[in-house]
């Protein structure tokens, strides 16, 4: 298994064209990324086609949202088992823009986490500072809270099937990154925190930097001891940038 994962979250971007393009780049030069498995976060409409394109080439996919229950009376929502007949591998879940602009709460996010795992799928959950609680100095009293609320639904051992993201609310699409210095910080505080109930999945646990990564500060953040790999956004976009920062993984 590849030691990073490069996860490329497409929002909600894209047309079926877009699709097919971006598709066919990665499939013709996945052989170039040898240290990070790949995975792409379509929008809904665009799952049948990644999995018929994407069969075969180990580049896995994921879902942005998810609904925490089975089925039913629950209008405009996407459930996990529908998720998994398009061989879904990964649900991203708390991501700051669902927490800020659908009101998402910690309580929410704890119940698809555990709906998640209980579905045999990974969630990848989503923490972060906005720039305020940054300046304030509550970075890390914000993010450990975040995990907090998914220790005491799912216990320190579930995230030996989990995957984190550090993803500071004032990086995401503004252009700005955390230096590799300020997230190596973040990251390990993470660790650390989740070491305290769950000592060996805290070592064994893929902690994700999110918020404008690019080709260029790739590797670099990458390098830092607890970084595993990058969800990237809108360098995700295009085959080209996104392979290139699956190669920046080492
Ligand atoms: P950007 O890379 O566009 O800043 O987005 C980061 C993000 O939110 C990925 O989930």
């Amino acid at each position: 298994m590849a030691h990073m994962i490069v996860a490329g979250n497409w929002k909600m971007n894209a047309s079926k064209s877009a699709v097919t393009e971006l598709l066919s780049g990665l499939k013709d030069n996945v052989a170039s990324v040898s240290n990070a498995e790949l995975v792409v976060f379509p929008p809904f409409p665009y799952l049948a086609q990644a999995q018929a394109e994407l069969m075969g080439t180990g580049i896995r996919i994921g879902v942005q949202n998810i609904c925490a229950q089975d089925k039913g009376a629950y209008t405009g929502e996407v459930s996990l088992v529908m998720a998994k007949e398009f061989d879904v591998s990964y649900v991203l879940v708390g991501h700051s823009e669902r927490r800020a602009l659908f009101a998402e709460d910690d309580s929410q996010v704890a119940a698809k986490y555990v709906a998640t795992q209980a579905m045999q799928l990974t969630p990848i959950l989503c923490v972060g500072e906005t720039l305020e609680q940054r300046e304030q100095g509550r970075t890390l009293s914000v993010v450990n809270g975040q995990i907090q609320a998914v220790i005491d639904a799912a216990g320190g051992a579930s995230f030996a099937h989990a995957v984190i993201a550090y993803e500071p609310v004032w990086a995401i699409g503004t252009g700005l990154t955390a230096s590799p210095k300020q997230a190596q910080e973040v990251h390990r505080a993470i660790r650390d925190h989740i070491a305290d109930v769950a000592p060996e999945q805290a070592r064994g646990l893929k902690i994700l930097y999110g918020g404008s990564v690019t080709v260029a500060s790739a590797e670099e953040l990458f390098a830092q001891a607890d970084i595993d790999g990058g969800l990237v956004g809108g360098a995700s976009l295009q085959a080209d940038s996104f392979l290139a920062i699956g190669r920046a993984a080492k």
